[in-house]
């Protein structure tokens, strides 16, 4: 494998094929010195195989068009700098102007018309954007290809080489590649230029603007690997003997290939030669003995490197693809079960935005999410309602989580006037074709989704719609079901929609479960969109009550968890159906995290500009619900939690419900030492037999107390909160506090504040500043209150029920960061995060 440093424009990233070895060594010539580089014998004169160049630095970007944009002389020098994936609406300002809109969202079962604001998260994300970048390519061998490949680019993009158009794509989410061979000059340097386009009405939330996922460039041999042309799947799978089935498409005729099965440790654990090609595919089956299989609790990973010779015996390309073994089925009377046992999904959905980074890709937020979701006890992931980033499915692969990789939101029928009916007739086929190949090693997929509440639920055309874009799914990945989350079921009972889908999908209309089940002849369910409760962080309204779409004036909802939309309903309403039938194989909660866009119930509401259902906020900071949950799901560690806050000055005597969501059944609530009795669990009642709840509570500042009970009714936990007093001291806690010096990872550090006794100051709301110093450099910050309109890339904010999470990102120096937080009247707070290598 040739590697190529140039550093004319772009500095080349170097792709994750490379050993470990030559990786390390690649880094140090990369940050150590070019003569190295250059006199390397090694690097010099390795074999003539694939180069992947990750386009990164670099790029320079301009919002709006301009002509001639495209031409090599073309003069940017007075545009942005910036590195890819890059976001270009996150930096705001909010502004309710943006995405004003006169509708009625008939999703949400609305008949008249009325302004709505922030339903795209108010952020600049329309109009024209140009990235520009150059990138030198080696002198090119006779039949040498080269692609360029795009994981997303939002949207309607159109690719420019070297002044000429290559090609263009319409879906923003969509992964595709454009073979450039004939517009690039070989052993030159070529100019890449990227219009972009986001329309008006595209989207129902935040949607991000720009070459917001990883772009690559590969230059193959003449005779090489396809592209996405590889799948490996385990047909046969025992504790002591595993096929791996292995087909591989190239370009060429008379060759060998020899694949080598390794584990993480990069010991062969198997070898199998071909030379069969049944037209462009070889075929290998690969006997591994004893083959540790992957699952959420344990996800182990093995490599299958492949490389591809000539009659002559001369290596021609090379590739690794990891992928894992198990097996999963989804069978009436059963559910579904992975690696033969039945489990239940435990899952949430989640938009692509990743709050104050917007839509631009960052494994480090990415992984934290994950962790924050894995913690909770969640298994499973669905990316609503599109195609996910590639390093989500490689997190999720590598840290254990199942995944539901959806596609669409819209088929041919609207939602918004310029949303995916614009390419569906043109690109769907493209589109899954791409999303399947690119994606269908990872292990972690276990389910595809062809769309979420597609208009086309209703008439004929859409059931037939429905089994076209299934077949597809069918015809690329025999071993994965498709589903498709369906909201109008009492018309996809009536049509057969509902009926032809592999796995039915119900979103909400719990109350329509049963009847579904008998009507659809899967024999089984899945809740794939449930609760659309919705909250703020640590803010709670009084009387506390069930209530749909409630609205209060400082544009917030309450915490007690008791509302949501009138279309969905409480977590205890999914949760009976859950656990009580064994026909419902599990539920994705909407949503683990709040996103931008979308403020139900505050549509007409400004400012509100992003979302309420998450079961932690945009900063990625816990709701009480994180915890009612974590009470269900996590069955490794008991959970204890207890709402709300007891700083409520001015409510004397008034009453303040307590609820404790907790893995006890049973617990005694105390204030300020007073017994107020013992909550047990109940199937009685729908929220007794998930929450423990004191109604009755007289506020009286001071300690609230609670103490749960095992099994034996003998004391095992207690929680305390205190009505805290002034703030006093800033405490900082980062996620890690050791990061990798590359100039992406990110430390994020919750701030909150405290008094003087070091109690948690719930309701307070101070403006902090940041700063920070050495090895890093401040990236944003983020309260998780759905209506400030304070920029997240600017070093000040307010806390938000007394916290928020500062973002410190590495550079590409290794050394020690200092993130410094001050408030007025507080005491100026430091913490040291490590930047290393
Ligand atoms: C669903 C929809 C989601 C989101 C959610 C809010 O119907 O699929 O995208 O809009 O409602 O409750």
């Amino acid at each position: 494998m040739k590697i190529y440093f140039f550093y004319k424009n772009n500095i080349f990233g170097i792709h994750s094929e490379l050993s470990n070895t030559k990786l390390k060594l690649m880094k140090k010539l990369r940050f150590g010195s070019l003569l190295l580089l250059m006199i390397c014998p090694y690097l010099i004169n390795a074999q003539t195989t694939r180069t992947t160049h990750i386009l990164e630095n670099n790029w320079k970007f301009s919002k709006g068009n301009f002509e001639n944009a495209e031409q090599v002389d073309f003069d940017d020098s007075a545009w942005e700098t910036v590195s890819v994936p890059h976001d270009w609406a996150i930096y705001g300002p909010f502004d309710k102007e943006v995405d004003k809109q006169v509708v009625a969202i008939s999703q949400n079962n609305e008949q008249e018309a009325s302004e709505k604001t922030g339903r795209t998260g108010a952020l600049p994300h329309i109009g024209d954007g140009w990235y520009r970048t150059s990138f030198q390519l080696p002198e090119l061998a006779a039949g040498s290809r080269v692609l360029v490949v795009f994981e997303g680019a939002m949207s309607d993009p159109e690719v420019f080489v070297n002044g000429e158009k290559a090609g263009e794509w319409g879906y923003g989410y969509a992964y595709f590649n454009l073979d450039i061979t004939d517009f690039v000059a070989s052993g030159e340097s070529n100019l890449l230029a990227v219009h972009l386009s986001p329309k008006p009405l595209s989207s129902r939330w935040y949607p991000g603007a720009g070459l917001f996922r990883k772009v690559r460039v590969l230059v193959l041999p003449e005779h090489h690997f396809q592209l996405w042309g590889t799948f490996v799947t385990t047909p046969f799978v025992t504790d002591s003997l595993a096929k791996i089935n292995i087909k591989t498409k190239v370009e060429g005729q008379n060759l060998r290939l020899e694949t080598a099965i390794k584990d993480t440790d990069g010991n062969v654990l198997a070898t199998e030669t071909a030379t069969a090609l049944f037209g462009k595919e070889f075929e290998q089956n690969i006997a591994l003995e004893n083959p540790k299989l992957w699952s959420p609790e344990s996800p182990a990973l093995y490599y299958a490197e492949s490389k591809l010779y000539d009659e002559s015996g001369q290596l021609q390309d090379e590739q690794t693809t990891r992928f894992g073994v198990r097996t999963i089925s989804y069978q009436a009377g059963e559910g579904f079960k992975l690696n033969g046992e039945v489990r239940k999904f435990k899952g949430v959905c989640l938009h692509h935005d990743l709050g104050p980074l917007g839509a631009a890709v960052n494994k480090a937020a990415l992984r934290r999410q994950i962790q924050l979701m894995k913690d909770m006890g969640a298994n499973a992931i669905r990316s609503a309602h599109n195609m996910p980033s590639i390093e989500q499915l490689e997190l999720c692969d590598e840290m254990g989580m199942l995944f539901l990789a959806e596609s669409f939101d819209e088929w041919k029928r609207p939602k918004v006037k310029n949303g995916y009916n614009r390419f569906f007739d043109e690109y769907h086929e493209k589109d899954l074709v791409n999303l399947v190949r690119a994606t269908r090693n990872h292990p972690c997929i276990v389910m595809w989704s062809s769309g979420n509440e597609v208009p086309d639920q209703h008439g004929s055309e859409g059931v037939k719609r429905a089994k076209s874009l299934q077949d597809i799914f069918h015809r690329e990945d025999p071993t994965r079901p498709v589903t498709v989350g369906m909201d109008q079921v009492k018309a996809v009972m009536a049509s057969g929609f509902g009926a032809i889908v592999d796995v039915p999908g119900l979103n909400y209309r719990t109350h329509l479960y049963e009847e579904a089940f008998e009507r659809f002849p899967q024999g089984l369910l899945l809740g794939s969109e449930t609760a659309s409760t919705v909250s703020s962080r640590g803010i709670y309204k009084f009387p506390v009550e069930q209530a749909v779409g409630k609205m209060y004036d400082d544009g917030q909802c309450s915490s007690y968890d008791l509302e949501y939309c009138n279309w969905s309903n409480l977590p205890d309403d999914d949760a009976v159906l859950q656990d009580d039938k064994d026909w419902v194989i599990g539920e994705f909660v909407w949503t683990g995290f709040d996103y931008l866009g979308e403020p139900t119930p505050y549509d007409q509401y400004w400012p509100s500009r992003s979302s309420y259902f998450g079961i932690c906020d945009l900063a990625g900071l816990p709701k009480d619900r994180y915890y009612w949950y974590k009470s269900r799901w996590d069955t490794d560690e008991s959970t204890l939690h207890v709402l709300p806050h007891w700083n409520w000055e001015g409510k004397e005597g008034d009453t303040i419900p307590v609820f404790v969501y907790s893995s006890y059944s049973s617990a005694e609530l105390f204030v300020n030492g007073k017994s107020l009795g013992v909550r047990t669990k109940s199937k009685d009642s729908k929220l007794e037999r998930y929450r423990l709840m004191w109604n009755d509570v007289v506020y009286e500042p001071g300690e609230l107390k609670v103490v749960a009970f095992n099994e034996k009714g003998e004391p095992a936990e207690e929680k305390i909160i205190r009505t805290a007093g002034a703030p006093h001291r800033l405490v900082l806690e980062p996620d890690r506090s050791t990061i990798q010096a590359d100039g992406k990872d990110i430390s994020f550090v919750t701030v909150s504040v405290v008094d003087k006794n070091g109690n948690p100051c719930p309701t307070a709301t101070n403006q902090l500043s940041f700063e920070v110093s050495g090895a890093g450099e401040y990236r944003a910050a983020c309260n998780g209150d759905a209506t400030s309109l304070e920029l997240f890339h600017k070093p000040t904010m307010k806390l938000f029920s007394g916290q928020l999470v500062v973002l410190v990102q590495s550079n590409e120096r290794a050394g020690d960061i200092e993130l410094s937080v001050a408030g007025k009247g507080l005491k100026r707070a430091k913490i040291k995060i490590s930047s290393v290598e």
